[in-house]
């Protein structure tokens, strides 16, 4: 190109965390356990009673993203503070906990952009089968019913469900059940049957209920790249791309499943029951954007038919399944790492937005995208990250050369607007732009301390990008 575009005038400059990752507060105010508070994590790391204390500090914490130049912040409300039955009583506290957050935005003029279910479903409901359960539908259109009927005429942005894919293809990512049982496949494709319903009964309701909100599904997407031109590799990428990535994207935007996806599932018996009526569900509802998180690409080789196809390791950490007979992972010798073992590509996020954009046609709003390192504190109350900031530059020039591409972004929301715990690997692993005072198990003093990080993003904010 001669000139990159600019970034557009409302651009949502903002940032990302999660209820359970950053409030604590897991027993307060009415509210009841989710799957998180009851299943069984990695020994001796942070677990999420106490968090980031978000949950008693956020006025604190929206001033701070308010000082840091935030035009949206984006959280999660927990499904088990509004209702603590899963359905039915709504718990006032919960509702008006969640009315102070968005009044807290607004004062500042950020935007809130609200996921509805990040991964916390109520253990009640889990109880009762869970997303196994037809039921749960129902439950969930309810929950989402009083959010839209609160905070309606607050809220603009909502995403259904968070990582649907990676609830599905990864259950084992955001926890164990006692006696680490996970479901079957053929239980976790009906369950995403399920999540699909739900997600579509409930972008038709907000459509109906609040006629200025936009809604979207928020998936993991990412590209994939065979490991040589070899034709087999290049149909093993497709393959894994098509299984990860599209089959759960095209759901809500289509209304059907990729067809490829829907031929490998009957040719394994694991196909979803789909009930009368389910059909016309899914294709009566459509999502106004396509929030997407944004880490890594993987690259993926021909199925050797063996053993050898199932996992990929960096170190002590397993990063990447295969499937037997279906594609391998492969490393890549053109990308780096981070010391977490997640392949940094930005290059592969212009690539991945470029694909979604062909695919999908409608705008992209980055909900998650971000580093994870083990930041240290300095004896002045510093904390130098230079490893983030080349990480969030690499990426944002990457996102103004997809604009310039032709590909329409609503926003940027990197992961994390301050340190929260990881979803399985404690609190060590850091992820935002202002420091937490607290190790895994020593909560400390919990000061908030702003990084190199987001003196950066201040800058980069208040200049629109136009240096990036
Ligand atoms: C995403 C999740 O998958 O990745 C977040 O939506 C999560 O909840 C983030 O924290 C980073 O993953 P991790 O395992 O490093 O915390």
């Amino acid at each position: 190109y001669q000139k990159l575009l600019d970034f557009p005038q409302d651009f949502l400059w903002g940032a990302s965390t999660s209820a359970y990752q950053v409030e604590g507060g897991w027993d307060a105010d009415g509210k009841s356990p989710s799957i998180i508070d009851m299943y069984e994590h990695p020994a001796g790391y942070a677990d999420f009673t106490v968090a980031s204390d978000h949950y008693h500090r956020f006025e604190e914490d929206i001033a701070l993203f308010a000082q840091m130049g935030l035009k949206a912040y984006r959280f999660s409300i927990a499904w088990t503070r509004i209702l603590p039955n899963g359905t039915g009583e709504v718990n006032r506290a919960g509702v008006e906990h969640y009315r102070a957050v968005i009044r807290a935005c607004r004062k500042y003029n950020i935007e809130p952009i609200v996921t509805m279910y990040h991964f916390d479903l109520p253990w009640c409901l889990e109880q009762q089968g869970g997303w196994l359960n037809r039921a749960t539908i129902d439950a969930f259109e309810a929950y989402c019913r009083v959010l839209l009927e609160e905070y309606g005429d607050a809220v603009k942005y909502w995403l259904t469900i968070n990582e649907q894919n990676t609830m599905i293809l990864h259950p084992g990512a955001i926890g164990l059940p006692k006696g680490g049982v996970l479901p079957s496949r053929r239980e976790l494709y009906q369950m995403n049957h399920h999540m699909m319903l739900a997600q579509a009964r409930v972008m038709k309701l907000c459509h109906a209920m609040c006629s200025q909100a936009k809604i979207g599904p928020a998936l993991n997407l990412t590209a994939m790249y065979p490991e040589t031109c070899r034709p087999e590799d290049a149909i093993a990428a497709h393959n894994w791309e098509v299984l990860r990535c599209w089959n759960f994207a095209d759901v809500p935007v289509f209304g059907w499943y990729h067809p490829l996806a829907v031929r490998y599932l009957e040719d394994r018996g694991l196909m979803p029951d789909v009930q009368p009526g389910d059909r016309e569900t899914l294709s009566g509802a459509h999502p106004d954007f396509i929030a997407m998180n944004y880490y890594s690409t993987a690259t993926i080789a021909a199925s050797r038919g063996d053993a050898s196809d199932v996992s990929a390791r960096a170190g002590d950490q397993q990063i990447m399944l295969g499937e037997e007979g279906v594609y391998r992972a492969a490393e890549n010798p053109y990308v780096g790492k981070t010391k977490y073992g997640w392949v940094i590509d930005p290059t592969g996020f212009r690539y991945t937005l470029r694909k979604v954009c062909e695919r999908y046609h409608l705008p992209i709003l980055i909900t998650e995208n971000g580093i994870g390192a083990p930041d240290v504190l300095e004896d002045d109350g510093s904390i130098h990250d230079p490893y983030r900031i080349e990480f969030y530059e690499q990426h944002l020039h990457a996102m103004r050369e997809a604009i310039t591409d032709g590909v329409e972004m609503m926003g940027y929301c990197p992961w994390s607007a301050l340190d929260v715990v990881s979803t399985h690997q404690g609190y060590a692993k850091r992820y935002g732009f202002i420091y937490v005072d607290r190790d895994e198990q020593d909560c400390r003093s919990m000061r908030r301390l702003p990084k190199d990080s987001f003196y950066w993003y201040q800058k980069t904010i208040a200049e629109n990008g136009k240096n990036l």
